[in-house]
C-alpha cells in the first residue's frame, strides 16, 4: 500500500486514500464540502505569508484538535489527582466522565468503563474499546469479546458469576490505532485505581498493551504470557498473569491451546487462593 495521497482531485479516490490510511471517522457534525470552496489566489507579494481570507472564503470555521501528545502528557498528572480522589467505582467513573481525556475522549462516543460483577475474584483487564464497545459502552462485546467469553467459559469463569472487567483505555482510540505512550500514561492512573477499588483476588491482563502498560515493561506479549507476576496497587500485591488477547488469536488460532492452558492455571490460582 502506498502513503502517498493520489494525484487525481478525484473525491472518490481522496476519500479511498484516507480510509487506507485509518481515516475511518468524520469529526465534527456537519461534512464541509472543501471541493466547493473557493480556492484563494495568492498575490506574489504576499505568497511567503499567511494569506487572509474572509469567512465566506474559508468556508465553516474548524477547531484545529491538540495533539494527543501534547494532551496526553499534560494529562497524566491530572489523571492522578482524579482518579486518587475516587473513592469507590461509582466515584471513579464519574472522574472519568468529568476528566479532561483530549482527543481520545472527545473522538469516542462512550465511555467504556467495566462489565461484570462489581467485587468479582477475578478482574479482566483488556486493551482500548473497539467500534461495537464505543458504540454500546461496555468492554468486551464485539468478536474478541465473544471469543473471551468462551475462554473464560472454558475455565469455570464468566463475567455474569465471577468476572470483572475493564480495559487499560476507557475510550476507544480513533481508528482503533495503537494507544501511544502518552496516552497510556494518561489512562494508567486510572486503571491502576481501578484494581485497588475492584479488589480482585488475581487479575488477567489480555494482550501485550495491558501487560506491558500494568506491569511497565517493554517485553512482549509473547515472553510475558504464562509467568505470574505481582501487581502492587494501593499497598496490596495482586497475582496478575499475561495471556494473548483474544483478537491476536481469531489471527493466530494455533495459539489458542496456550491460552486456555493459561486460564486453567488461573482457574488454579483462585482455587489456591480462596
Ligand atoms: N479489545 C479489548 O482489548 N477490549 C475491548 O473492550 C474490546 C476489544
Amino acid at each position: 500500500m502506498t502513503t502517498e495521497a493520489p494525484h487525481s482531485l478525484d473525491p472518490a479516490s481522496l476519500l479511498a486514500w484516507q480510509i487506507a490510511m485509518g481515516a475511518d471517522e468524520a469529526i465534527g457534525d456537519e461534512p464541509i464540502d472543501r471541493f466547493s470552496a473557493p480556492v484563494p489566489t495568492v498575490q506574489p507579494q504576499k505568497a511567503a505569508s499567511a494569506v487572509k481570507m474572509s469567512t465566506e472564503q474559508r468556508g465553516p470555521r474548524t477547531v484545529a484538535a491538540k495533539p494527543v501528545q501534547s494532551i496526553a502528557g499534560d494529562g497524566a498528572d491530572a489523571a492522578t489527582a482524579a482518579a486518587s480522589s475516587a473513592q469507590s467505582l461509582e466515584e471513579l467513573r464519574a472522574a472519568l466522565e468529568a476528566f479532561d481525556g483530549g482527543l481520545l475522549k472527545r473522538s469516542a462516543k462512550n465511555l467504556v468503563f467495566s462489565d461484570g460483577i462489581f467485587g468479582a475474584p477475578i478482574m479482566v483487564v483488556g486493551e482500548a474499546p473497539g467500534a461495537d464497545e464505543d458504540r454500546m459502552g461496555k468492554p468486551f462485546v464485539g468478536v474478541s469479546g465473544q471469543l473471551l467469553d468462551r475462554m473464560l467459559g472454558a475455565a469455570g469463569m464468566s463475567r455474569e458469576e465471577n468476572v470483572y472487567i475493564s480495559n487499560i483505555l476507557p475510550w476507544r482510540p480513533l481508528g482503533n490505532r495503537a494507544p501511544d505512550d502518552a496516552v497510556i500514561a494518561m489512562c494508567l492512573p486510572f486503571i491502576r485505581r481501578h484494581i485497588e477499588l475492584a479488589q480482585p483476588k488475581l487479575v488477567l491482563m489480555f494482550g501485550g498493551v495491558s501487560a506491558k502498560a500494568l506491569l511497565e515493561t517493554t517485553e512482549g506479549i509473547t515472553r510475558l504470557r504464562g509467568k505470574w507476576k505481582t501487581l502492587s496497587v494501593g499497598g496490596a500485591d495482586i497475582p496478575a498473569l499475561p495471556i494473548f488477547h483474544p483478537a491476536y488469536l481469531l489471527r493466530q488460532p494455533h495459539l489458542k491451546g496456550m491460552a486456555w492452558r493459561d486460564l486453567l492455571a488461573a482457574k488454579h490460582k483462585l482455587a489456591e487462593l480462596s
